[in-house]
């Protein structure tokens, strides 16, 4: 059974159970920082499972894509030594919200494996929890299942609920016991049942797992009661493929054959049982569906991932010889294997190939080198030896080695790899990098102080605030005279330091004839705020006693850019999808720039809606509400937090509107202080990241304005009222192109009558053959041919050469009647005119063209013509 049939069975098997068929979800959950991935086909159900969100359905099937590489669920390391493992896979699953529990799940389950898909019964075990008496009876007394092949299995991993039949989307989150089904690939391969000693081997293997989801899980270990019992399933298509196409790897399935096969064109590689292909197989899918879903390789978070990913394969491509870009070719073989099922990777195979070709060349660059640095250093290390600190993290840091694409070479050699020394080689580098740092970003100024007090949600002036510390030339001063750039530090600051993308403020530091004029402010640490600025009256000293007073005008525009940036991201999300995701963002006084991961540029409909959308939660003037709460709490509430960003365990959730961020900037107190929202700019600013500049209150007063202004100036021109300028212009142009046809006709009218004037004054007999051959002064090679054509036929029977000239170029075109082509060859007379004035041309025996670039030579050129003419008559 093809791996499409069986995908296909399953969901019309669950559909004639009731279910509705869902389709997959992104690759990047929506809107769920606490996962990197989706890694299974419950998470697009999350919600639905813990009773936050409700669907028209109570029973859901899917057939979903999914990644296990760098989160809790990680099975990077595991590709090309298994014959099961993957970073990217399709689980089908079947789901119940609150409808039926253990005994319809396991019942669903054995019909569809021993009756459609007519598997023998006796080849399948199963597990469940170990405390699960219910589902054990379920399998022992209802499906008949005999008791040695029902095996139990509990705590197994050292704490409570810690099990291989226990099972969690995430550290929090819903999850259940499970009951596991099992596949005994046969006694001619190695491996025990679930449980035994010899479990990991590959003769008895997990082919799906139901899950009796019944607690939510919060970070801090409780786990109440789901509102009603649920059941989330997951099959992997790969491993229940390989059972029914009767082979024991994976790999070995239809769907892979041709990916194999694929890598070993592209990396000349004939033996298709070698491993790397496997790999290079495996990635391609998670590298495609991850650009697919917007992820694009980066330095951190999600992007790191698939950077990892992609530079493994790489790798591998490089081991087995083939040190060109050639990842990126086998897209088009994985659109012809899985562009049917899933038409998203097919409509943007194009970017995904891009996207891959522009990391391949990057890497590209490094690999090489980096791989003699690494041979170089383990040529002295025996096997069973370990790869030291310093080069892991020169490889990392210098030649873009992720830390376990190293490591999986190593593993190769049976060497292991230092990792401490790797942390301690990164720590040392940051030290040094901080030592070295510039001085306006405040780094490297050793305080230890108490952090400073922010005041600046509430205040834009605070009396009494105390110098705690001062910095001159990067170290700590105990005074600080008038003319001075320095740094101050004081225990409490209404001045917001630069962070979460909004700029920090400015203003003023005084006392009795003090005046610390302040441009910038940075942390100095995580909770230390340093003033950078000139102290320009005075003299000030730590202990001193003064008043901060912020640029109330400037911190109000950078307040509005900021909480319209919310607005928008939220309306973005609504209109473009909940793939938007913010990718960089920076808030000053001017705008707010946000760059989020989106393919396709912005109509300019899709832009206006969320203007629209914006400028209505203006309108509707709500007020701001900011908490302070656990992070679990915050994001339990919906809040949008940044995936990669760290967040303490309380955090500000800003409610603006409709939108519900974690944030730490100051903001409007009401939408309405916002004024107006414009977007300015929407622009391309990496493959899959577009970039929006957008304005508020003033200045987008300023804005329309200067618009106005232009439309204006743009209507005096034209002598028309703005609201006709599109209609003039249209006018405009169609004056302009009536010009140039009156133009042109004029002009062939004008090269007619010249080309009259020269056939009656330049034409010569050459024994009774009509020679005319003549310089024309400027004309371009188009009109220039237009008059020999015209020369021709007036002539009747001649031999015709014109040279003119443009921007420095002759141009030669040479035309002669049919009736003399036996005799006469235009390419010939062409090429003979045009090699004297330091050219080439040739063509047809009746009209052929030239030129050069010798100006003196062109009249001797010319003359030449009537004896050349002769000598072939
Ligand atoms: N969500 C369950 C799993 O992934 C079914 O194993």
């Amino acid at each position: 059974m093809k791996s499409s049939e069986i995908r296909q069975k399953f969901l019309q098997f669950f559909q004639s159970k009731g279910h509705t068929i869902v389709p997959s979800s992104s690759l990047v959950p929506g809107n769920d920082p606490t996962l990197l991935f989706t890694n299974s086909g419950m998470v697009q159900f999350k919600d639905v499972f813990t009773g936050k969100e409700t669907r028209a359905y109570t029973r859901a099937t899917s057939s979903q894509r999914s990644v296990r590489a760098g989160g809790k669920h990680n099975d990077l390391e595991n590709v090309g030594y298994t014959a099961r493992h993957h970073t990217f896979f399709e689980m089908l699953g079947n789901f119940s919200f609150g409808d039926y529990f253990k005994r319809d799940a396991i019942q669903y389950a054995w019909e569809l494996l021993t009756q459609v898909y007519k598997l023998p019964a006796e080849k399948l075990w199963v597990t469940v929890y170990q405390e699960d008496d219910e589902a054990y009876d379920i399998w022992a007394k209802e499906v008949g299942v005999p008791a040695e092949r029902i095996i139990r299995i509990g705590d197994n991993k050292g704490a409570r609920y810690a099990s291989d039949n226990f099972w969690q989307m995430a550290d929090t989150g819903p999850c259940g016991p499970c009951s596991e089904i099992f596949y005994d690939h046969g006694p001619e391969i190695w491996g025990g049942p679930p449980g035994s000693p010899e479990e990991d081997g590959d003769r008895y293997i997990e082919i799906w797992n139901l899950v009796f989801m019944q607690f939510e899980r919060d970070a801090a270990g409780n786990m109440p009661r789901l509102p009603k019992p649920c059941v989330d399933t997951g099959m992997g298509l790969e491993r229940i493929a390989a059972v029914l196409q009767g082979v024991h790897s994976n790999y070995e399935i239809d769907l892979f054959q041709k990916l194999i096969a694929a890598a070993a064109r592209e990396t000349g590689v004939t033996d298709l049982e070698n491993n790397s292909l496997k790999v290079i197989a495996d990635h391609i899918r998670a590298c495609s569906f991850l650009i697919v879903d917007g992820v694009i390789p980066s330095n951190e978070g999600r992007g790191y991932v698939l950077r990892r990913i992609i530079r493994r394969a790489l790798r591998h491509g490089y081991k087995l010889g083939q040190t060109k870009p050639f990842f990126h070719r086998m897209v088009a073989d994985l659109v012809a294997e899985m562009g049917e099922a899933y038409p998203e990777l097919a409509n943007t195979a194009d970017r995904v190939a891009q996207v891959l070709k522009q990391e391949e060349e990057r890497f590209g660059e490094t690999l090489e080198n980096g791989m003699k640095i690494l041979d170089g250093a383990l040529a002295s290390v025996p096997a069973g030896g370990q790869l030291d600190g310093t080069t892991l993290f020169t490889l990392y840091d210098t030649y873009g080695f992720p830390v376990d694409l190293t490591a999986d070479i190593c593993r190769e050699r049976k060497v292991e790899v230092d990792l401490a020394g790797f942390d301690t080689a990164m720590a040392r580098q940051r030290e040094q990098a901080r030592a070295a740092g510039k001085f306006k970003m405040a780094e490297g100024l050793s305080y230890e102080g108490a952090d400073t007090r922010f005041e600046g949600y509430e205040h834009l002036e605070l009396d009494d605030v105390k110098v705690v510390a001062l910095y001159a030339n990067g170290t700590s001063v105990p005074r600080i005279e008038a003319g001075q750039d320095a740094v101050v530090v004081l225990d409490a600051t209404p001045f917001y330091a630069e962070s979460g993308g909004q700029v920090g403020d400015t203003g003023l530091l005084e006392a009795d004839g003090v005046r610390f004029a302040v441009a910038d402010t940075q942390k100095v640490q995580a909770g230390v705020f340093g003033h950078h600025g000139k102290l320009e009256s005075g003299h000030l000293a730590v202990g001193d006693i003064l008043l901060a007073r912020v640029d109330g005008l400037r911190r109000a525009r950078t307040v509005r850019n900021h909480s319209a940036t919310h607005l928008m991201h939220k309306a973005l999300r609504q209109v473009l999808g909940a793939h938007v995701q913010q990718r960089g963002s920076l808030v000053d006084p001017d705008k707010t720039r946000f760059d989020f991961a989106q393919d396709a540029p912005m109509t300019a409909e899709q832009i206006a809606r969320v203007e629209a959308i914006v400028n209505a939660e203006i309108l509707a003037n709500h007020a701001t509400q900011a908490q302070v709460m656990a992070y679990d709490d915050a994001v339990k509430g919906g809040a949008m937090a940044l995936f990669g960003e760290k967040y303490g365990d309380s955090v500000r959730v800003l409610d603006i509107g409709f939108s519900r961020e974690l944030c730490g900037g100051t903001h409007v107190s009401r939408t309405g202080d916002i004024g107006m929202f414009k977007i300015v700019a929407e622009s391309g600013v990496a493959a899959g990241v577009r970039r929006i500049e957008a304005i508020t209150g003033d200045n987008t007063l300023a804005w329309v304005q200067a618009q106005t202004a232009l439309l204006g100036r743009a209507a005096g021109a034209l002598r028309t009222p703005p609201a006709e300028l599109p209609d003039r212009i249209a006018q405009v142009q169609e004056q302009v192109k009536t010009l140039e046809k009156e133009l042109d006709q004029a002009r062939s009218k004008l090269a007619a009558s010249a080309g009259n004037d020269l056939a009656d004054k330049a034409t010569v007999d050459v024994k009774g053959v009509k020679v005319l051959a003549a310089g024309i002064g400027a004309v371009d090679p188009k009109a220039l041919r237009g008059m020999v054509d015209q020369l021709k036929d007036k002539l009747k029977s001649a031999v015709v050469l014109l040279a003119g000239s443009q921007d420095g170029k002759i141009s030669v075109v040479g035309g002669v009647t049919a009736d003399l082509t036996g005799r006469v060859k235009a390419g010939d007379l062409v090429g003979f005119v045009s090699s004297q004035i330091g050219g080439k041309g040739g063509g047809r025996p009746d009209m052929a063209m030239g030129g050069g670039s010798d100006a003196g030579a062109l009249p001797a050129a010319i003359a030449s013509v009537r004896q050349w003419v002769e000598e072939r008559l």
